[in-house]
C-alpha cells in the first residue's frame, strides 16, 4: 500500500511565520494612535489590504501589545452571511467584550438607557416595545447611534479602550452607518477605533463610498497594507521566510508603511484578478 503521507506532498503549502515580521511602520502608527487616545484624544485607524495580506495578524499583534500596556481591547468581526448580514454584528461582539472587561464602568455609562441598549445587547436590559419601523424606527436608530457613541465615550473615560472591528467588507448597512456616525461625530474619551477591511472588493461594493467618506475626515488615518513579496521580504525576516501568496508582477507594491493622514491619499486600486468578497 502506498505511503498515506504521500498525499500530503500534493497539498499546497502555505508558509506561515510563527514570528511576526515587518509592519514596523504600521505598528508605529498604531502605537502613536494609542498614545493619543490614552491622552484623551479619540482616534480611528482604518486598515485595508487584500485577502491574506496580514490585517488580522497586525491587529492581533498590536492589540496584544496594547493590552500589555493596560488598554482594554474589545474586538468584533463581521461575518460572511451572504446578502442578509446580521445588523451591528461586530459592535454587538465588541460591546459585549467591553461589558465583560469593564462591568462597572459599562453599567454606569449605560444607566437609564438599558432598554434602548438592549436592542444591541439583549442581556443589557428588557427590550423596548416601541415600533422599529417608519419614523419611530428611524428615531430609535438615531438614538441607538447616539447611545453607542456616549456609551463608548463614558466607558473609555477612565481606561484606554481599543475597539477593533474586523472584516468590514462583510458589514451590513447598519454596521456601516454606525461606524460612520462614530467617526463623524465629535466625541471625547480614551478611545481608539480600528476597522479592518479587504481592499479587493468589487467596484460597486457598498463599503467603498463609506471609505471615501471616512478618507475625507480629519483624524481618521488609513493604513493600506502592501503584500510582502519574495523580492521584497519584510525587514528582519528570516531567510526562509516566504510570502503566503506571490503576487502577479503587475500588482507588486512597496513594503513601506503607508500610513498617511487620510485626507491626502487616493483610493486603492485593487487587483482585478482577485476574487472579491460579497
Ligand atoms: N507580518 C506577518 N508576520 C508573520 N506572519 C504573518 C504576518 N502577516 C500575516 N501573517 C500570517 O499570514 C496569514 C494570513 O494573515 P491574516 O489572517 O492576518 O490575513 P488577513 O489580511 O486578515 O486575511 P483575510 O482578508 O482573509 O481576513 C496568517 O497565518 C498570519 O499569521
Ligand atoms: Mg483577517
Amino acid at each position: 500500500m502506498a505511503d498515506p503521507r504521500a498525499i500530503l506532498d500534493a497539498v499546497e503549502c502555505r508558509s506561515v511565520s510563527p514570528v511576526f515580521v515587518g509592519r514596523a511602520g504600521e505598528l508605529d502608527t498604531l502605537h502613536g494612535a494609542l498614545a493619543r487616545a490614552g491622552a484623551g484624544l479619540p482616534q480611528a485607524v482604518l486598515i485595508g489590504g487584500e485577502a491574506g495580506v496580514g490585517k488580522t495578524r497586525l491587529v492581533e499583534e498590536f492589540t496584544a501589545a496594547a493590552a500589555r500596556r493596560g488598554a482594554v481591547v474589545a474586538a468584533g468581526g463581521c461575518v460572511d452571511t451572504g446578502a442578509d448580514a446580521l445588523p451591528f454584528t461586530p459592535f454587538v461582539s465588541a460591546l459585549r467584550a467591553l461589558r465583560r472587561a469593564l462591568p462597572e464602568d459599562f453599567a454606569a455609562a449605560a444607566v437609564g438607557r438599558e432598554d434602548e441598549l438592549a436592542r444591541l445587547l439583549p442581556e443589557a436590559g428588557p427590550q423596548p416595545d416601541t415600533p422599529r419601523t417608519g419614523r419611530h424606527g428611524e428615531e430609535g436608530t438615531a438614538r441607538l447611534y447616539e447611545l453607542t457613541a456616549r456609551l463608548l465615550e463614558r466607558t473609555a473615560a477612565r481606561h484606554t479602550v481599543v475597539l477593533a472591528l474586523e472584516d468590514l467588507h462583510w458589514a451590513d448597512a447598519s454596521t456601516r452607518h454606525l461606524l460612520s456616525y462614530l467617526l463623524r461625530t465629535p466625541h471625547t474619551g480614551r478611545l481608539l477605533i480600528l476597522a479592518a477591511y479587504r481592499s479587493d472588493m468589487p467596484r460597486r461594493h457598498p463599503l467603498r463610498p463609506l471609505l471615501a467618506e471616512l478618507d475625507r475626515l480629519r483624524g481618521v488615518r488609513h493604513l493600506r497594507l502592501p503584500r510582502f513579496t519574495r523580492r521584497r521580504p519584510p525587514a528582519g525576516s528570516p531567510a526562509s521566510w516566504a510570502p503566503h501568496r506571490t503576487p502577479p508582477s503587475s500588482t507588486r507594491s512597496s513594503n513601506a508603511a503607508t500610513a498617511t493622514p487620510s485626507s491626502s491619499r487616493n483610493s486603492p486600486s485593487p487587483p482585478a484578478s482577485n476574487a472579491a468578497p460579497a
